[in-house]
């Protein structure tokens, strides 16, 4: 099994990816950080999907509560006030790590081959680790991310919510030299639920399912009246699932910088596929014969196309293998 770090700010959609992350990765530890809602409460939630899965071994260490630079931006509208709106669950039993994110992930990080690194809030963790302790970007194996997008964005036109939150982590990340795999909203609007997989959820039965289907109602509710959207986005889940079974996503590599000081696009990922000769991002690019790369060479594989009907596959099983 593939040794990870899942960094995330739970959030419906990264308790999603907890869920996958769990039966099908070593993961090592979770470490939390403040983005969908303040660190103290999506730290809460961490430990309570944990609990729900019965797998509360897995040790959680609390990170950064808030950017580098910017205050932080919560997303209250789509998670509702406690980050995890919805499933009705008790206070969690075990309490979180005493140790700091950052410590915890460099020191893990040194000590263990083949560490990835999965980051489904914002960059803030990763990026104060890159800073203290350099040499973790030759050690991880590779970083899965959720956020930025190659097309719009969904927090601003331009820009996707975890890296408009913290712009200048993502910068630092981006510009590390470590290997990043991009889920974009581009990648993630296709990762859509429905009422009818809340149906199928319930029909599943598991207390996962039921956790699963408790967290998709209210997400499809928000995001129905706060994006005006058909269906519920596990943005999260994408970039879990990239790392369990590669063959979900199809991608592109390319260089990606992050715009910092735009009056309308900070926070955006700027996204260099000159070299792929499709004119539609969102349909033509994997499909099409890959040129010399202009300008900068690529640091980023950015996803493009996911196979949605593999992902539910994926995610009816693991709901069905949990008690
Ligand atoms: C991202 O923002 C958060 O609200 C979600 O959990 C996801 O990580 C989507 O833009
Ligand atoms: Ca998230």
């Amino acid at each position: 099994m593939k040794k990870v770090i899942l960094d995330c700010d739970p959030g419906h959609d990264d308790a999603f990816g907890i869920m996958l992350a769990v039966r099908h990765l070593e993961v090592l530890g979770i470490t939390t950080i403040g983005g969908n809602c303040t660190l103290d409460k999506v730290t809460v939630n961490a430990l309570k999907v944990l609990e729900v899965l019965e797998r509360s071994d897995i040790p959680v260490y609390p990170g950064h509560s808030c950017p580098m630079v910017a205050p932080l931006v919560t997303a209250p509208q789509f998670h509702g006030v406690s980050g995890m709106d919805g499933p009705v669950l008790p206070e969690p039993e075990v309490q979180a790590q005493k140790k700091h994110a950052v410590d915890y992930m460099i020191e893990t990080v040194m000590n263990t081959e083949d560490v990835t690194l999965i980051a489904t809030g914002p960059l803030t963790n990763i990026a104060a680790a890159i800073n203290r302790e350099p040499r973790i970007v030759e050690r991880v194996k590779e970083l899965s991310i959720m956020g930025g997008s190659v097309t719009y964005g969904n927090w601003t036109p331009a820009a996707e919510f975890n890296i408009f939150v913290d712009p200048e982590a993502a910068y630092r990340v981006f510009n590390s030299g470590m290997h990043v795999k991009m889920s974009g909203v581009n990648l993630t609007r296709q990762c859509c639920l429905t009422a009818e997989h809340i149906g199928k959820f319930r029909e599943i039965g598991t207390k996962a399912a039921n956790l699963a289907a408790d967290l998709t109602e209210f997400f499809l509710d928000s995001t129905v009246k706060s994006a005006a959207l058909s269906g519920a986005n596990m943005h999260d889940a994408c970039a879990v699932a990239w790392i369990i079974n590669p063959d979900l996503i199809k991608a592109a590599d390319m260089h990606i910088d992050i715009e910092l000081k735009g009056e309308l696009t900070r926070g955006m990922t700027v996204c260099d596929y000159r070299h792929l000769r499709g004119t539609d991002p969102m349909v033509d690019l994997c499909r099409v014969p890959t040129m010399e790369a202009r300008g900068k060479q690529p640091n980023a594989e950015a996803a493009l196309e996911l196979d949605f009907d593999g992902f539910l596959n994926l995610l009816y099983g693991t709901l069905k293998s949990y008690n």
